[in-house]
């Protein structure tokens, strides 16, 4: 037995040996740490409910515009993070346009955030929407039916979360 231990201890060690000269040689790369439907779930869902809610929870003071611009950057940062290449689902260019509409919907509503321009950030709620349905339609085979929120298509009636 304690033959046995110390056959592990000396292993454990040239591991470990191993990984530090790896460590000191490798350069970091972006790494996931979330699965692409935690993402969504946890980063995405709110961070676009702050804007395609922002009528009825208009923000009314420094504070709330605050976070209002947090998960406007939120939208706009983690198309970026989808973006990374262990992320793509399925074919590349088109999960990078996808995703682009994304960015481009968070951008805006981030520079309408900073504004504090409440009509602008209602105008976008439909470009908000829109670059999450179009990704969905395409990559999310079960897409409409256990997921009713984003419809397809959209209706024009006001959304009830
Ligand atoms: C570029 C593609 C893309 C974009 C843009 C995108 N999604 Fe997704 N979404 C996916 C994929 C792929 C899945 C399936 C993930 C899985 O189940 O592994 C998904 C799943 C989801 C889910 C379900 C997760 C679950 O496990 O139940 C939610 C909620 C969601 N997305 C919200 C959003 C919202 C909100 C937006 C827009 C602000 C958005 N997504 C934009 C690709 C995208």
């Amino acid at each position: 037995m304690p033959g046995k231990i110390a056959i592990a201890v000396v292993l454990a060690g040239l591991a470990g040996g191993t990984a530090r000269a790896e460590d000191e040689a490798a350069v970091p790369e972006p790494m996931p740490i979330g699965t692409m439907s935690e993402l969504m779930i946890k980063l995405m869902y709110p961070a676009s409910d702050a804007i395609l809610y922002v009528e009825s929870r208009a923000p009314t003071n420094e504070v709330e515009w605050n976070e209002l611009q947090a998960q406007a950057l939120l939208l706009a940062e983690s198309a970026n993070l989808i973006m990374m290449p262990s992320r793509v689902v399925g074919d590349r260019d088109q999960w990078m346009r996808d995703a682009r509409l994304m960015f481009d919907a968070g951008a805006a509503a981030y520079e309408a955030a900073l504004d504090q321009d409440l009509d602008a950030l209602i105008a976008l709620n439909e470009q908000v929407y829109m670059s999450c349905v179009v990704c969905h339609r395409r990559t999310r085979p079960d897409y409409g039916r256990n997921y009713k929120r984003f419809e397809d298509p959209p209706s024009a009636e006001p959304r009830v979360p």
